[in-house]
């Protein structure tokens, strides 16, 4: 490309550009607006000298709210093109001003940071937000988060974590969405949309980084940056349809993982950077490494030397580093010997250079926090509350223990380590939290109840891990002298997260006895557990009259907590992942495949009832644990209500439908209980047979209705080719012609069914 002017090679590195501008989908202005950024990226670029070019590529950490003298020598000289984690606001403008007015060209910096739930208003962990199956209100959560972070001058998160994870002992489960693709998509989609904003140049759009790409949720045995082995047919199908959705909803930056894939690290894989992500899905952003992970390239024996992990990571197409200095450091030497041109270098930095611009950085590089809403306003309270509402999971309520009536409660007994701690309810991730707008449960209850009902709080435990019995007998008295016990348990932030896996995901600490204790005043005992993850809850189950998982529900978890226990709401979230009876279940999802020899209720025999010396046959050679059986505690999508809701009337538009064409599948849902309520209704499809085995069930369709006692609806989801395909043995995404079931109903164990056939003889294995 070397005779061609600058402006053409920039857009010939993007082929997505070049096919737009000739593709005739877009207006003369939109076509203008490309070849306006991509004159600029070239001029830029044709007055860049390689240190400046290779400072574009290098990302340094903050001093939190100072500027260092090398840091403020590297701003001017240009060889710094981000900085991350500096959130004061006055050091951030000093910075772009640097940037902009005394470095040669005045490129202003990306300042990126980790918004994974909120900004100083907390919503609930990311895992929780995806229990709330609600992709408008997650899109609002997340704009209400880049307002906040913008009005620091951040204009980059790094979010959001769209890892599909089918391993709960992960403790970045806390951060992800959840354990299936398609839900992972459709809200990772909501929540890019929710930082970017309608226009990324206005104030308060910031650009999101979807990460970690690709495959990291499958860390091996649940063990945090532990190798991942993805055959590749299993990471398309699963782990990267969300990337897919979440570049397709306009995500301008993505981050490399830490993890090896396959033999192969992430941050090095040119598979994964370059055949995915540019050539089949025509990325036009750019990409950051992950926190020093292009140094970890020689620890994972990919290569030998830093000088090394820079050429791997550079031609893999890691348009950025983070942290470390590995391209600063080598880069030159490369092009001086030739072993990377000139333009190679030029195409990764155009790609952070068209962020930059697309931002509105150019123009606006300061930020005047006066122009944004005030933080924590009521509205953004009102987001996080709803949010926490909406997350909250009803995983038992036996002889409709709740609703709490306050008109005959008198008296309540609340018990344990997470009822009125303010840190503790915002979870992980929450660098820039603020504990101080936090509203605990004991706050919220004791405003609801006013002088209707005594409280008395017994903490117990100073926090979850706690062994000893010391208080144990404090509150038991209080539980005898109360009407009911509502114990307040789960694990703290710091047990979940980022290099915080646990292999025993049961209640850490002496909870369990704790519950022990409590259950034997023979009082009604309902416990409300706050958690990073999935928690295997057998232990306490027997002993207990009902129990709400509210995830780590971030600022306003007390007040949403309150109007579950009181009745003012229902609960209405639904599990975003397989909550198994056992860790060794591990993993243990609703979408699996169905083996040659699947488990039956009939042919499972209990450890326990095998007869001593039974033949080898006794247990029917199928596949399920001798002790735990095949079913989950709590299956994907699962989560109850106060009021009843019934499925029937399944029907589909056509029972033969030509392939090309979509098929709608409707169900009525009545709610036929006593109170009005929300319920989430998904919509599950199965693929009889393909090319490759199909999951059992796969969701592909939800929708959150509200329906007043006695009401009932009729919804509907429309199916398009693309819900039906999937990547077939050729690797390429397929739809064949045979029968489908689908499901309606409020959980992946829904049983009212329909089915369809695709049809076309001809198309055999259409490619889509
Ligand atoms: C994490 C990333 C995060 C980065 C910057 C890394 O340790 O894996 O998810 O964005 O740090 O804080």
């Amino acid at each position: 490309m070397r005779g061609f002017p600058q402006v053409y090679r920039s857009i010939f590195a993007q082929p997505i550009l070049l096919i737009l501008l000739f593709s005739g989908q877009l207006v003369a202005a939109e076509k203008e607006d490309i070849i306006a950024i991509e004159t600029k990226i070239a001029d830029l670029i044709s007055r860049m000298t390689v240190a400046e070019k290779i400072g574009q590529m290098t990302q340094v950490n903050g001093a939190e709210g100072s500027i260092p003298k090398r840091l403020n020598e590297a701003v001017k000289v240009g060889r710094i093109g981000s900085v991350l984690n500096e959130v004061h606001i006055e050091t951030v403008n000093e910075l772009q001003r640097i940037a902009v007015e005394e470095s040669r060209l005045g490129i202003p910096l990306l300042i990126g940071r980790d918004v994974i739930h909120g900004f100083k208003t907390v919503l609930p962990i990311p895992l929780g937000q995806a229990a709330s199956f609600d992709p408008e209100l997650v899109r609002r959560g997340a704009r209400m988060a880049a307002q906040e972070a913008a009005s620091a001058g951040i204009n980059w998160a790094f979010a959001p974590m769209i890892d599909v994870t089918r391993d709960p002992r992960w403790g970045r489960i806390a951060e992800s969405l959840g354990e299936d693709s398609y839900l992972t998509g459709v809200l990772g989609a909501a929540m890019v949309e929710g930082f970017q904003g309608d226009d990324l140049a206005l104030p308060g759009a910031i650009a999101s980084c979807p990460k970690h790409f690709a495959g990291y949720g499958a860390s091996e045995s649940g063990r945090d940056y532990n190798t991942t082995n993805i055959p590749e047919n299993e990471l398309r199908n699963v782990y990267l349809p969300p990337f897919k959705a979440a570049i397709d909803a306009g995500a301008q930056t993505l981050m490399a993982s830490f993890s090896d894939l396959n033999g192969v690290p992430a941050t090095g894989n040119r598979f994964l950077m370059k055949q995915v992500l540019r050539d089949e899905w025509q990325f036009d952003g750019f990409v950051v490494s992950d926190w020093a992970s292009i140094e970890q390239l020689s620890i994972h024996g990919f290569t030998a030397n830093d000088r090394e992990s820079a050429f791997a990571a550079f031609t893999a197409g890691v348009n950025m580093e983070m942290a470390t200095s590995t391209y600063a450091n080598h880069l030159p030497g490369f092009l001086e010997a030739g072993r990377v041109n000139v333009e190679q270098l030029d195409a990764l930095v155009a790609d952070i250079l068209r962020v930059k611009i697309r931002l509105g950085l150019f123009e606006n590089p300061y930020t005047d926090p006066g122009q944004f809403p005030p933080i924590a306003n009521p509205g953004h309270l009102e987001i996080a509350r709803q949010a926490a509402l909406e997350s909250i999971v009803l995983l038992e309520n036996r002889n409709r223990v709740l609703p709490l009536n306050i008109k005959s409660i008198k008296s309540l007994a609340v018990i344990g380590p997470m009822a009125d701690d303010p840190y503790e309810q915002l979870g992980t991730w929450i660098f820039d939290g603020d504990i101080s707008l936090s509203q605990t449960p004991l706050q919220a209850m004791r405003e609801f109840v006013g002088d209707q009902a005594e409280i008395s709080h017994v903490r117990v435990m100073a926090h979850t891990r706690t062994r000893s019995r010391e208080g144990f007998a404090e509150a038991v008295k209080a539980a005898g002298a109360a009407d009911a016990v509502v114990m307040f348990l789960g694990e703290e932030s710091i047990l979940s997260g980022e290099a915080h896996s646990r292999a025993d995901i049961s209640l850490p600490g002496n909870q369990a006895e704790l519950v022990n204790a409590m259950h034997e005043t023979g009082k009604p005992v309902i416990v409300v557990i706050q958690a990073g993850r999935p928690l295997t809850l057998q232990n306490i189950l027997d002993k207990v009259d009902a129990v709400l998982f509210a995830w780590h529900p971030g600022t306003m978890g007390g007040p949403a907590i309150n109007d579950i226990l009181f009745g003012v709401e229902s609960p209405s979230g639904k599990l975003p992942a397989t909550f198994p009876r056992m860790v060794g279940q591990v993993p243990i999802y609703y979408a699996h495949k169905k083996t040659g020899k699947p488990p039956t209720p009939e042919t499972y025999v209990h450890i326990d009832d095998i007869p001593i010396r039974q033949k080898q046959l006794s247990s029917g050679f199928v596949s399920h644990h001798l002790d735990a059986g095949f079913t989950p505690q709590y299956a994907f999508g699962y989560g109850l209500s106060y009021t009843e809701f019934s499925y029937s009337d399944i029907g589909v538009s056509d029972n033969e439908i030509p392939m090309g064409e979509s098929v709608t599948v409707s169900a009525r849902v009545s709610n036929t209980g006593m109170v009005e309520a929300d319920e989430v209704v998904q919509l599950y499809v199965r693929d009889l047979v393909g090319n490759v085995t199909r999951p059992v069930r796969e969701l592909k369709g939800f929708e959150r209705v509200r329906l007043k006692p006695g009401e009932s609806r009729r919804i509907s989801f429309v199916l398009g080719p693309e819900d039906l395909a999937f990547f077939g043995q050729e690797m390429k995404l397929i739809t064949e012609p045979g029968e489908f079931h689908v499901w309606i109903g409020g959980s992946s164990e829904a049983v009212l069914r329909s089915q369809f056939t695709l049809i076309n003889p001809e198309a055999q294995n259409k490619e889509i």
